[in-house]
């Protein structure tokens, strides 16, 4: 089994799609160039028949981007096809998505079609996208509550169509790990020829499984993953880049395969889409989130500066982040206050310190956060105190001598 896995990022489709979200033309092309600094393999750059804005900005991304492959997605209809496909046929790796619904719900409800009208769709869409680029990828949307039996039938009719790559979405986010896993393993037993295409994932997070329904999903054979930059996309987002790479980059003990991404490039990646979009990460994100570098518990501090290991798996300069913060609060220790004040410039004795760190923790009981100025202030007005008394003591001896 091939030990790459394939990054398909959707920051741009899948993630634009979300409300407050949205890019124009040169934030797209802005992020686009990040994503190849991070090395993805596939960026999804838009949806060219929804609108005049996202047509234009495949176009352009698809004429811009050197190395990884740029799609476009479409339905199944002839002119959804067309018009992605006069979006990204100048890109030098182009690829055509398409796809249609496969679940009983939205068979009925959505498409009001049976199944063998969408197979039958399916299979003209793959063949029309086929006439103008070889690399085509079909995605059964709401596969997870579709009838297993059924998927079986139009992932083996859409391979024999010419698809080379099948994607699997939990679109509404409903599978739980164990039965996803399972999923792609019947997939692999029953669908005739899927030796011979790539499969793939794209997981929301309605549940909050995105990230570990890709990783079963890998253990199963999997080896396409889509995903977004900070996990933003339609609802509760989708699976977040930076989790699904850095979980293979931190545990190889348990995955025989990786990713090219450089990951150095994912926090500044995180930062770029946070400026552009205007919405902040959520203090707590793994990996990219303000406080996941960041320690305050005394305990916690005061094992980082022995050696950060004891509270970190991966290092903060190994994605990007410039490097671990220790915050100054109520649950510091004296040890990190010492370090604290030793960066603001003051070199202080046990005794100092001591007084200092009785004045900080009365002000942190006092207020939320306590700022380093105010620290400063604090370390300039006990260090003038014991200056004087020294002075005085001085002066004694001196008088005495
Ligand atoms: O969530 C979904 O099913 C999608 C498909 C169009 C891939 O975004
Ligand atoms: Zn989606």
């Amino acid at each position: 089994m091939d030990d790459h896995v394939i990054i398909f990022d959707t920051t741009l489709r899948d993630g634009e799609q979300a409300p407050g979200f949205n890019m124009n033309l040169n934030e797209k092309l802005r992020m686009a160039e990040q994503l190849e600094r991070l090395n993805v393999d596939i960026i999804e750059a838009g949806f060219p028949i929804a609108s005049e804005g996202d047509f234009f900005a495949v176009r352009e991304i698809a004429k811009r981007t050197k190395k990884s492959t740029v799609a476009g997605l479409c339905r199944t209809k002839f002119q959804d096809i067309d018009r992605a496909w006069e979006a990204l046929q100048h890109a030098k790796k182009p690829r055509i998505h398409t796809f249609i619904a496969t679940s009983n719900i939205h068979l009925k409800h959505k498409l009001n079609k049976t199944k063998a009208e969408a197979l039958k769709d399916a299979v003209a869409a793959v063949k029309h996208a086929k006439s103008f680029c070889n690399d085509v990828e079909f995605s059964a949307e709401d596969a997870t509550r579709s009838d297993y039996e059924f998927l079986y039938d139009i992932f083996s009719a859409v391979i024999e169509a010419g698809a080379t790559v099948l994607n699997i979405p939990d679109t509404v986010g409903y599978s739980l790990p164990w039965e996803f896993g399972e999923l792609i393993q019947k997939l692999n037993e029953n669908v005739t020829g899927v030796e011979n295409v790539i499969l793939s994932v794209h997981c929301h997070d309605d549940l909050g499984h995105s990230v570990s329904n890709s990783m079963m999903a890998i253990k199963n054979g999997v080896r396409q993953i889509e995903c977004t930059i900070n996990g933003i996309g339609e609802r509760a987002g989708n699976a977040a880049l930076e989790e699904i790479v850095m979980s293979m980059r931190t545990r190889p003990d348990s995955f025989n395969c990786d990713t090219k991404i450089v990951a150095e490039e994912i926090y500044p990646a995180s930062q770029l889409l946070s400026e552009i979009t205007e919405v902040n990460v959520q203090p707590n994100k793994a990996i990219v989130g303000d406080n996941a570098f960041a320690h305050e518990a005394g305990i916690h501090q005061d094992g980082v500066l022995k050696n950060a290991l004891t509270y970190e798996i991966m290092t903060p300069e190994s994605v990007g982040v410039p490097c671990n913060k220790l915050v100054l609060g109520k649950h510091s220790g004296r040890n990190a206050l010492n370090d604290g004040l030793t960066k603001l410039g003051f070199a202080v004795n046990k005794t100092e310190l001591q007084e200092i760190y009785e004045a900080f923790t009365a002000l942190c009981d006092a207020k939320k956060k306590v700022t380093s100025d105010e620290i400063a202030g604090l370390a300039r007005k006990i260090h003038s105190k014991s200056k004087k008394i020294e002075n005085t003591e001085n002066q004694q001896q001196f008088t005495e001598a």
